[in-house]
């Protein structure tokens, strides 16, 4: 059976002491980190702190983004060399909160793109950290209208084999992949569990034909979008969800820390 993922997207939020407080806060309700692999995305300029907090520890440090040259003139970017010498396990790639649609902004009528990111860029970012031993995690997911219009699995199909083109096999045993469907993040509309899990199977069966499937079959893909306490045994307890990539609530350690128990008792 797949290992349990609960990873903590904090996204621009907290100072490095804040973040140092919630980390310490959430160390101390003594969540069954064992069971379950855990892990804290902080903004860049917590990272080294929070590498610091978890030493000795199997709770990972994360980044959540990273450019994909190693070095150059790239004012505001963190290359993935920058990421090993702190220390990071994992990088989330491909946040929608990221992505542009098919690489141009929109216009920002709602929480989306700011960045344009692409499924080519997510691409070149994923291949970089697995060459240097960083675990991405490749987020995926609709927005409203491509599901209103009926493109949702077209579209995270799209998203699967733009962001994993040209990685082999061995490399894709270190991919984690999330499904985030963007009219559920940071809004409180947590996807349907049954929606959820068989968006998360359609996933696997296309890393599948990308891969082979018993590769598929050792990559966690994760539900993220509204995660709290209150939801995630029932999206946990499916069979294709290995977990969540949680926003808002992992901002609270307590309510973390009862995500992650959840998470071992499915
Ligand atoms: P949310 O964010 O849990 O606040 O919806 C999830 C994410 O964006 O990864």
């Amino acid at each position: 059976m797949r290992k349990k993922h609960v990873l903590g997207n904090w996204k621009m939020n907290f100072t490095v002491a804040e973040a140092e407080a919630v980390l310490n806060e959430f160390l101390s309700e003594k969540a069954p980190v064992d069971a379950v692999q855990v892990g804290f995305a902080p903004g860049f300029l917590g990272v080294g702190s929070v590498v610091g907090g978890l030493r000795g520890t199997s709770v990972w440090a994360g980044a959540q983004d990273c450019f994909w040259a190693d070095k150059g003139a790239f004012t505001g970017c963190v290359s993935v060399p920058m990421l090993v010498d702190a220390g990071v396990d994992f990088c989330i790639v491909g946040h929608s909160e990221r992505r542009g649609r098919f690489g141009k902004l929109e216009t920002p009528e709602s929480t989306i793109p700011y960045f344009a990111e692409s499924d080519e860029t997510v691409n070149l970012k994923t291949k970089v950290l697995l060459a240097k031993g960083i675990r991405p995690v490749v987020c995926v997911g609709e927005t409203l209208t491509e599901r209103e219009d009926g493109h949702t699995d077209s579209t995270i199909i799209r998203q699967i084999q733009g962001g994993l083109t040209g990685i082999d096999k061995a490399d894709a045993q270190k991919l984690l992949i999330a499904y985030e469907p963007v009219w559920a993040i940071g809004t409180g509309k947590v996807c349907d569990a049954e929606e959820a899990n068989r968006i998360c199977a359609l996933i696997r069966s296309a890393l599948a034909s990308i891969f082979d499937a018993e590769t598929a079959s050792g990559i966690p893909v994760l539900y993220g979008g509204s995660v709290k306490a209150s939801n995630a045994v029932e999206l946990f307890a499916k069979s294709d969800i290995d977990g969540g990539l949680v926003g808002g609530a992992s901002m609270v350690a307590s309510e973390l820390a009862e995500i992650i128990r959840a998470a071992s008792r499915v």
